[in-house]
């Protein structure tokens, strides 16, 4: 079993979007997998359902009641599983973080799951609390979406410097599999200039940019409204090939 975080402290760089289309895209090579939304915002769980009711068993539940992974997943399809985000978790750092051993709660639920997965895809909220250091403790690689209106060298450092220390406490290395850029247009010199900075970002992570590039499309909007996946809404577009293209990349590298 592989556990990948999707992480970086910008919003709108395309996390939930590399999460959902990553584990969709996952499932339809066959391989079993586990989503779990680990931002408040819940935007994961809205890619795929319908706002949960208040009450439903979600991500918060396994954190505040210990509950078990398998009595709170939903499936999605057939090998497609998720824990269900939940507004609830905005307080977490607040909630959680004073109960003993809090950094490795769901390292403790994630232990009972055997080999029921190939893959675990966490979405993550962009900054690094509570919610962010559980998903890197039982994370075995991470990859960091950028997009050109978004860039920070200091977020890269802020989030280098957290995750050697998660590695500290995990006694294991969490590397950077890749940094992957979305929402790109390479007609613009936005494009160009965020390239020699995310070049920058690669090395003090350790890593390197993926080749495939995702590009800036309109059905990547248009599919998440209707809550199907790129490779359903829209299996034949450019942008659909871009994640195809970094999943095998990805698979290589893994
Ligand atoms: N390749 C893309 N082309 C066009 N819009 C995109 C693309 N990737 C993401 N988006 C849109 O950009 C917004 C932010 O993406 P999201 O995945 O939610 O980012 P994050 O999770 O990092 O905040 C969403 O509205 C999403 O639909
Ligand atoms: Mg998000």
């Amino acid at each position: 079993m592989k556990v990948i975080s999707i992480s970086n402290i910008k919003g709108g760089v395309a996390k939930t979007t590399t999460a959902a289309t990553l584990a969709a895209g996952l499932n339809k090579r066959g391989y079993k997998v586990l989503m779990i939304d680990s931002d408040p915002q819940m935007n994961l769980t809205m890619c795929f359902t319908q706002e949960p009711e208040e009450g439903t068993p979600s991500l918060y539940t396994l954190y505040d009641k210990g509950a078990k992974i398998d009595d709170i997943k939903v499936e999605i399809r057939d090998g497609l599983d998720l824990v269900l985000g939940d507004f609830e978790l905005c307080s977490a750092d607040m909630e959680f973080f004073k109960k003993a051993g809090s950094l490795k709660l769901l390292s403790k639920a994630i232990k009972s799951l055997g080999a029921a997965y190939d893959f675990i895809i966490l979405d993550t909220p962009p900054n690094l609390g509570f919610l962010s250091l559980n998903a890197f403790m039982i994370s075995d690689c991470i990859v960091t979406p950028m997009a050109a209106d978004s860039f920070s060298l200091r977020a890269v450092r802020l989030l280098k410097r957290t995750l050697e220390e998660v590695a500290e406490e995990a006694e294991k290395d969490i590397p950077v599999a890749g940094i992957l850029l979305t929402r790109y247009t390479d007609r613009t010199n936005v494009a160009k200039l965020l390239e020699e900075s995310v070049e920058s970002a690669a090395e003090l992570l350790h890593t390197d940019i993926f080749n495939s590039r995702i590009r800036q499309a309109t059905v990547v909007q248009e599919s998440q409204i209707v809550k199907m996946d790129l490779f359903e809404y829209a299996p034949k577009a450019p942008v659909t090939k871009d994640y195809e293209a970094f999943i095998d990349e990805l698979l290589e590298r893994i």
